[in-house]
C-alpha cells in the first residue's frame, strides 16, 4: 500500500505532513513518488494568499480521473484551507471525489479518520474550530535531511489586518517547555539531525499563555546549552515581540544560527499601521541597529507585501529605502492577495494588479542588485558553515549567518557537519566555495 502528500504553504505544514507521513506509516503504508501508484494521496493546503488555494484546488480537481480509474483511491483534502468554512463546503459540495477532509486542529486524529473511512466506505468532513496541542506521541517521518522542525507554538494572536492565519489557526498556544526539551534531546541522540528549526507563527510570544514565567529567551537558552554539535534556527520573529532579552540569548550562545528572519512587510509607518503590526519603522530600525551592535555577523531576512490597500508610491518608495538600509541577506517578497473575512479585504483603495506587479518587480530587481553586491563582498572571506545537502555532484553549506555557498568536488560524506569554507567566487548573488 502506497501513499502520495503533496504539500503547499510554510514549514508548519512542511512539519505536519511529516506528521501525517508518520501516521500512514504506522498503518504500514510506504511513500511513493508517482500519484499514480498511490492507495492514499493527500493535499495539505495553504489559504495565504489566493495563488495558494487555486492552485490546490486546480490540481485536487485534476485527480478525479484518478479515482474514476481507480475507486478505491482515498483523496483527503487537509490543512489551513478546509479550516474555513466555505472552504469545507466547496470540497463537500464540489469535489465528491475527495473521501477525507479535516483541518489542522484534528491532523492527529488522521489515522482514526482513514481507518473509518476504508470501513464504513463513507466519507468523512470534520475540522475543528480551536487550537490544541498536538500530542507529543504522534508519529513523524522526518523528511527535511539534516534540518528537524519542532514546533513550539501553534496559533496566532497578531492579526494582521491582511491575514489570514489566526482564522485558519486559532489561538496561539505554547507546548510546556520539558516537551520541547524533551523532543530535542531525543532528536540529537540519535544523531541524526545537525539542525534545529523551533516552528511559531511568532516564535517571541512563546510562553506568554503559560503564565509561569517562561520565554522565548528562556527556551533557547536551554537548548542551546545542551551537548553536541548543532545548530539551533527558529521562525518567525515577530518585530514588535524580539526583545534585548532574545537577541543577548542569540549573542551568547554559538549554536544559535545568526540568520534571523524578521518580517517587515513595509516600509511605511501609514502602511504598518493599517497593517495592524504595532510597530513602526523607526522602532523596527532601531531593532535591526541592536541586533547588528551584538552580532555584528548576523545575516537578516524579510517578508514584504506590495499592494496593501492605500499604498501609496511614497509609501512603496519607503519600502524600497528601507529594503536598502537594511540590506537583507534574503527577501520574499509578495503582492497582496484579500483574503476573505480579514480587515483589509474591505478596506477602501484596493491596488490595481498592474500597479502591485509592477511594484514587486521593481523591489525584486533592487533585492536582485543588492544582493549581487553583497555576495562580491564576500568573495576571499572565511565562514563557519553546515554541510547541508549533495545534489548532482555539488555540495551545499550554509554559513552562520545564513549564506548558502556551493562547493565543487566535495565528499557527500561532509554533509550533516560542520566545517570552515572560503568563497572563492559570486556568480549573480549565487556563492561557490571551497573547503579550508
Ligand atoms: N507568522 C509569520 C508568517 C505569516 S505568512 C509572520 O508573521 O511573519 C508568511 C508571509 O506571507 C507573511 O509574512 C506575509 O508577508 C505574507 N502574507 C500574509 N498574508 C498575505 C496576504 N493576504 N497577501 C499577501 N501576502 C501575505
Ligand atoms: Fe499572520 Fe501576522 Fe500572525 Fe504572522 S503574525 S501569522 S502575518 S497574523
Ligand atoms: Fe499557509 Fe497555513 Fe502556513 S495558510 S502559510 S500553510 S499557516
Amino acid at each position: 500500500m502506497f501513499y502520495h502528500i503533496i504539500t503547499y504553504g510554510c514549514q508548519m505544514n512542511v512539519h505536519e505532513s511529516e506528521k501525517l507521513a508518520g501516521m500512514l506509516e504506522n498503518l504500514g503504508y510506504v511513500s511513493t513518488p508517482k500519484k499514480e501508484d498511490a492507495d492514499v494521496i493527500l493535499f495539505n493546503t495553504c489559504c495565504i494568499r489566493d495563488t495558494a488555494e487555486r492552485r490546490a484546488y486546480g490540481n485536487i480537481a485534476a485527480l478525479k480521473k484518478l479515482k474514476k480509474n481507480k475507486p478505491d483511491l482515498i483523496i483527503g483534502v487537509c490543512g489551513c484551507m478546509p479550516q474555513q468554512d466555505s472552504s469545507k463546503t466547496y470540497l463537500e459540495t464540489k469535489m465528491p471525489h475527495v473521501d477525507i477532509v479535516f483541518g489542522t486542529h484534528n491532523l492527529h486524529k488522521f489515522s482514526e479518520m482513514l481507518q473509518n473511512c476504508l470501513k464504513d466506505k463513507k466519507r468523512i468532513i470534520e475540522t475543528w474550530g480551536d487550537s490544541v496541542l498536538q500530542p507529543a506521541n504522534t508519529p513523524m517521518t522526518r523528511t527535511s535531511g539534516v534540518n528537524a522542525w519542532v514546533n513550539i507554538t501553534y496559533g496566532c494572536n497578531n492579526y494582521c489586518t491582511y491575514c489570514i492565519v489566526p482564522y485558519v489557526r486559532g489561538r496561539e498556544i505554547s507546548r510546556p517547555m520539558n516537551e520541547i526539551i524533551e523532543e530535542v534531546k531525543q532528536l540529537l541522540k540519535s544523531e541524526q539531525y545537525s539542525e534545529i528549526t523551533l516552528l511559531g507563527q511568532n516564535v517571541n510570544s512563546y510562553g506568554n499563555d503559560l503564565k509561569d514565567g517562561t520565554t522565548f529567551a528562556k527556551l533557547l537558552e536551554n537548548i542551546a546549552i545542551l551537548d553536541g554539535e548543532f545548530r539551533l534556527k527558529f521562525m518567525t520573529s515577530h518585530p514588535k515581540d524580539i526583545k534585548d532579552e532574545v537577541i543577548d540569548t542569540i549573542a551568547k550562545y554559538k549554536k544559535i544560527s545568526r540568520l534571523i528572519h524578521l518580517p517587515v512587510q513595509s516600509g511605511s509607518n501609514a502602511i504598518l499601521k493599517a497593517m495592524n503590526r504595532r510597530y513602526t519603522r523607526e522602532y523596527y530600525l532601531e531593532r535591526v541597529n541592536y541586533i547588528r551592535q551584538q552580532m555584528p555577523d548576523a545575516g537578516l531576512s524579510s517578508d514584504i507585501i506590495v499592494g496593501f490597500p492605500g499604498e501609496t508610491e511614497q509609501d512603496f518608495l519607503d519600502t524600497l529605502s528601507l529594503v536598502k538600509e537594511v540590506g537583507y541577506s534574503n527577501l520574499y517578497m509578495f503582492m497582496y492577495s484579500p483574503r476573505k473575512n480579514t480587515p483589509a479585504a474591505s478596506m477602501p483603495n484596493q491596488i490595481d494588479e498592474l500597479v502591485k506587479k509592477e511594484r514587486v518587480k521593481k523591489l525584486i530587481e533592487l533585492q536582485r542588485g543588492l544582493m549581487r553586491e553583497n555576495a562580491k563582498q564576500s568573495i576571499g572571506k572565511k565562514y563557519r558553515a553546515l554541510f547541508e545537502e549533495f545534489k548532482d555532484g555539488v555540495l551545499s553549506a550554509v554559513t552562520d549567518c545564513g549564506k548558502l555557498v556551493f562547493i565543487n568536488n566535495a565528499s557527500k560524506e561532509l554533509v550533516g557537519k560542520f566545517g570552515e569554507v572560503l568563497i572563492t567566487s559570486a556568480k549573480s548573488g549565487r556563492l561557490i566555495g571551497e573547503l579550508v
